[in-house]
């Protein structure tokens, strides 16, 4: 056994490739060996002990060839519910991701209230248009099933490429109500389509805001407390309930702590179709870290917020465990000290005030590889199935993208785990003038990145204009209920 694979239609060893990756253990959702990469039109089309001629060759010794990362929740482009806009547009977050690692990224075309979710979409995909620099997917956020056309938009949105959204269950100016989130579930359950659920108790988050605010603690630090786990924990088995009672498929994104993994654990042991995912956020950081006075502090305000040094353990357990599919960034840029980002109502404004979201998009992969692979709490095929595989596959990628293998694109990551390197937001490519994790050092970062055969990040400097990342549509990925419920 030579150890080469090729793909069926894929030519003799002698015609050689476009592009070889030599040397390196190569990484897959299954296992790692040492070999090459050989790459063809874009396409992996060998892997191997020795792969033959290549007209271009990346030495790879030493280094770990992973799949390019998939982060399937990031915000960019986007205009909040107040009106801001995203400081990352499809070009500025593509360049971070890819040089972060990640090859590929599923942001949000947020419908607002009254406008028709197909005319939505339609404007975000012409946003991406001859900006995006790394391949896209995108979800839709549903906040208004009462818009003109809802009824017939969001199913051919669906099936149309769409095959998953996003409801809010908090946020006055987004959220859905328990019979709205229903109808919702239903819709998606006919095509096998999936629902991504931002779980928080509204009435909860308000009742608490309203005690801090009455009692003056109005400070960024105070914002933690204003959205209590308990509140995320209800809404987390509320929604799932709702799913499970319609035969829904629902993920529950950036899931912060331990009470709402108790109940995802629960439902997915009695078979229940939910999916979830966390942050390096919640992992790492903690409500501690932003104890601290005056506005600086909003550079940690997300919702559900940070929590506390249980709960981040709590999450280690359960990625390593398997109860979480999936590690996305919640990239959500606004920037700190501008009028259009953290400071739009400006430096005493309370909490309420402060756009939510920190950056995430470049330091996913580097903070999960350093932390979690390096300080022995995941393995490296845990890395890759929860940066790669598992977003590929539950959101329709696969086998096309999330994993290194045969036929598959090749978005290829090159690592050198023995990198060390500090954080600077100066040394990041996205639109930020903040990181929540300035000065963290870090050890395994990502090199060179591939992507369809391209080299777009290598020895610091990014190849590639604006415009090379292509449009994924994608199918639906769960088997559509028959209704017999
Ligand atoms: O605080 C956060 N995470 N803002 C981003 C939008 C969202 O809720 O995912
Ligand atoms: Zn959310
Ligand atoms: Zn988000």
């Amino acid at each position: 056994d030579s150890g080469l694979l090729r793909a069926p239609g894929f030519g003799i060893r002698d015609s050689g490739f476009d592009l070889a990756i030599r040397g390196g253990t190569i990484v897959t959702s299954t296992g790692a060996f040492d070999g090459d990469v050989g790459i063809r039109a874009g396409r992996i089309a060998a892997i191997g002990a020795d792969v033959g001629p290549a007209a271009d060759t990346l030495d790879a010794t030493g280094r770990l060839v992973m799949p390019g990362g998939i982060d399937a929740h990031c915000h960019i482009d986007q205009k909040s519910s107040s009106g801001l806009m995203t400081a990352d547009d499809f070009y500025t977050g593509g360049v971070s991701a890819a040089c972060g690692g990640t090859t590929t990224i599923v942001p949000f075309a947020a419908q607002h209230r009254g406008q028709p979710l197909r005319g939505v979409v339609d404007e975000y995909l012409e946003r991406a248009r001859g900006r995006a620099f790394v391949d896209y997917g995108v979800h839709v956020i549903v906040s208004d099933p009462s818009a003109p056309g809802f009824g017939a938009d969001l199913p051919a949105l669906l099936s149309g490429g769409f095959p998953s959204i996003k409801v809010y269950m908090t946020y006055d100016a987004l959220r859905l109500d328990d019979g709205q989130m229903i109808a919702v579930f239903e819709a998606a359950a006919s095509v096998g389509a999936i629902v991504m659920v931002h779980a928080e108790n509204t009435h909860l988050v308000a009742w608490a805001t309203g005690r801090l605010v009455r009692s003056g603690r109005t400070e960024p630090r105070h914002h933690p407390a204003s959205r209590p786990a308990l509140a995320e924990a209800e809404a987390t088995g509320r929604a799932i309930a709702l799913a499970e009672a319609v035969g829904a498929s629902v993920f529950i994104v950036h899931v912060s702590c331990r009470e709402s993994l108790e109940s995802i654990v629960a439902a997915r042991a009695r078979g229940v179709r939910v999916f979830a995912e966390t942050c390096p956020q919640y992992l790492l950081l903690n409500a501690a870290d932003m104890d601290g006075p005056g506005f600086d502090m909003a550079k940690f305000v997300c919702s559900p917020p940070l929590r506390t040094p249980a709960d981040q353990e709590a999450l280690w357990e359960a990625l390593g465990a398997g109860h979480l599919d999936l590690v996305a960034s919640d990239h959500a840029p606004y920037r700190l000290r501008d009028p259009l980002g953290k400071l739009a109502h400006g430096e005493d404004a309370p909490f309420t005030k402060i756009p939510n979201g920190m950056p995430g998009l470049e330091l996913r992969l580097p903070l999960l590889f350093s932390e979690g692979v390096r300080k022995g709490r995941l393995t490296l095929e845990q890395f890759v199935r929860l940066t790669a595989t598992s977003p590929a596959r539950i959101y329709g990628l696969s086998p096309r993208k999330g994993d290194i293998a045969v036929g598959a694109d090749a978005d290829v990551a090159i690592w050198n785990p023995d990198l060390t390197q500090v954080v600077s937001c100066d040394g990041l490519h996205d639109a930020m003038d903040y990181t929540p994790f300035e000065e963290w050092c870090v050890t395994g970062w990502p090199e060179t990145t591939v992507a369809r055969g391209e080299v777009i990040w290598h020895q610091g400097q990014v190849h590639g204009a604006p415009g090379r990342g292509q449009f994924l549509p994608r199918p639906p990925t769960t088997a559509p209920d028959d209704g017999a419920r």
